[in-house]
């Protein structure tokens, strides 16, 4: 049940409305169970999984839209704007896109082909709806000296496939905002490799307007100074930049506890903190940064409860359980 005694807090998208779009991601279970708060504090919705590869297309000739239709209707019918998420990306895509149907790998040929079949299909549909889509998702790799993570994409269509995706979703809707979207975007040797292959393609002048950091942190990472660094060295390409899937993790990276059932104060302690410079950030950069969409709404339901760690609890969100506001969320508030 949603705690409905929240009633005369500030709403999150009032507070922050002439700076930038405030969103939560969403999926079909929490645009019912935390309604409420969607409707009161956010004023942009990303589908959290809904309008990945694998859930829209699982087979060359049939698509699934009933979820993300549902999640679009939602927006459509609270005033929300949307995001979407994802077209191009290595995770969550189905194998039938990479396979010839005899067995073997598809040629790039046909591959490309297929990527701006679905594209189309998908940008189009939702058109007047959309306005902003993560195109291209994490091709970078995190480690050594490659530009490019390997992924099927890469072997089979060479690097070009990433100035392609961007090339099909421009024809496929020219008004919407097209996105490069990354994790680990504050690390200062991924940061590098993010900014060489954004500039890449504006050196070619591919279409590509914004550089989205996912933002999933923790309590003591990334410092402040790195996610500074990130900001600066992004908006010196000239895009607009989103954070797009903020939360902060209570656990470290190598913590592996799973003992807790609720946050340590020192947890809850470094959370307000870390968000509240966070939010302090972001306000500075305001005339660069669009949008902080955040990757869910309350600690009710996020992606970090089991991940990394089987059978542990997280709290990475401005809102408990109950979806009452916690010490985090005053600190974001009054800055
Ligand atoms: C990445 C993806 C998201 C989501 C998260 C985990 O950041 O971009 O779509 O899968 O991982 O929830």
């Amino acid at each position: 049940m949603e705690a409905s005694n929240n009633r005369d807090i500030p709403k999150l998208r009032e507070v922050f409305g002439r700076s930038f779009d405030i969103g939560a991601a969403v999926n079909p279970r929490t645009i019912r169970s935390q309604r409420e708060l969607l409707a009161y504090h956010f004023n942009s919705l990303t589908p959290e999984n809904e309008m990945k590869f694998e859930s829209l297309h699982p087979a060359e000739d049939r698509y699934t839209f009933e979820q993300a239709d549902e999640i679009a209707d939602f927006a459509a019918s609270n005033g929300k704007k949307l995001r979407g998420h994802t077209l191009v990306w290595h995770n969550q895509t189905t194998d039938w896109l990479f396979q010839d149907g005899k067995g073997g790998t598809v040629d790039a040929e046909t591959l490309l082909a297929r990527m701006k079949s679905h594209i189309h299909t998908v940008m189009k549909r939702y058109k007047d709806r959309i306005y902003a889509w993560d195109v291209v998702n994490e091709v970078i790799a995190d480690e050594g000296p490659e530009l490019l993570r390997r992924s099927k994409w890469l072997d089979i269509a060479g690097e070009g496939f990433i100035a392609k995706a961007f090339e099909y979703a421009h024809e496929a809707d020219p008004n919407a905002e097209l996105y490069y979207n990354d994790y680990n975007e504050s690390h200062s040797a991924k940061r590098e490799k993010i900014y060489t292959l954004v500039k890449g393609l504006i050196d070619r002048d591919v279409p590509i307007h914004g550089v989205g950091l996912q933002a999933h942190w923790n309590i003591h990472q990334p410092g402040l100074d790195e996610i500074r660094a990130a900001i600066e060295r992004y908006a010196s390409l000239g895009l607009q930049l989103q954070i797009t899937e903020l939360d902060v993790s209570v656990f470290d990276h190598e913590d592996r506890r799973t003992d807790l059932t609720e946050p340590s104060e020192r947890m809850k302690d470094l959370l307000a903190e870390r968000y509240g410079r966070f939010f302090e950030l972001f306000r500075e950069y305001r005339q660069h940064v669009a949008a902080v969409t955040f990757w869910g709404a309350a600690d009710d339901y996020t992606w970090l409860d089991d991940f990394p760690v089987k059978g542990r609890k997280n709290w990475p969100l401005l809102f408990d359980e109950r979806h009452r506001p916690k010490e985090a969320f005053w600190r974001v508030v009054n800055g």
